[in-house]
């Protein structure tokens, strides 16, 4: 967990600056822009996700974003377009741990964004602001039980070799994934020109 974290640093950095959901004068028409681009790509991850065998313990189902993203995507009368994934990206264990990385972490940011949106455009779980609220007062203890589950992985499997190359191949696939939604949040609104 800790490589995880350390070695995606700089992709969550990036992707946090391309987020312009912290604004003080954020608008719905630019909340709107953000949320379709997350869609875009959450809702194909997640059905690759959901075609994976993932383990019991990792309790997956109720880790669906699909739902909340659908019903902020109504509450807002909005649609989207599919985001083109990489190939391999969510195709197999356990690199695809390192996508549910990225999803998961991302209701941590999400309990700062969605007081963000509650503050300045009146919207909470259930008019829209659904997805970035994560498991809400619950979100703390779903991160734990999470990175719980991934140090319970890398230790079954901690033969020689094979957990570092284990690691490693998350962190491919959680790059990967930072990657994908910095790309889909570019579709919606290209960054200014000379931006990185
Ligand atoms: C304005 C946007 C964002 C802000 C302000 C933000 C902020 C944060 C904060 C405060 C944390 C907790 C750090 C800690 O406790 O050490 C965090 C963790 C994390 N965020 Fe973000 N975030 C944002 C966007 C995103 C997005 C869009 C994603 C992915 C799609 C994401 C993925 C993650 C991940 C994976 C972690 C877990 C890091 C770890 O502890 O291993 N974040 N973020």
């Amino acid at each position: 967990m800790e490589r995880l974290k350390h070695e995606t640093r700089a992709e969550h950095l990036a992707l946090e600056a391309r987020v312009p959901l912290m604004q003080p004068g954020l608008t719905v028409p630019q909340y709107a822009q953000v949320l379709r681009a997350f869609a875009s790509v959450v809702l194909p991850l997640e059905q690759r996700l959901a075609a994976l065998p993932l383990p019991d313990a990792l309790k997956y189902p109720a880790r669906r974003h699909t739902p909340a993203l659908q019903a902020d995507l109504a509450a807002l009368g909005l649609d989207f377009l599919p985001h083109p994934l990489p190939e391999t990206l969510a195709t197999s264990l356990p690199a695809a741990y390192g996508t549910l990385y990225v999803l998961e972490g991302s209701t941590l940011g999400g309990q700062l964004i969605s007081r963000h949106l509650k503050k300045h455009l009146n919207l909470d779980g259930t008019s829209g602001a659904a997805y970035f609220s994560g498991y809400g007062p619950d979100t703390g203890r779903q991160w734990r039980a999470f990175t719980q589950f991934m140090r319970d992985a890398e230790r079954e499997a901690a033969q020689p070799g094979w957990a570092d190359a284990m690691v490693q191949d998350m962190v491919q696939e959680a790059r990967a994934a930072f990657a994908v939604f910095a790309a889909a949040l570019l579709a919606v609104a290209p960054a200014p020109r000379g931006a990185a």
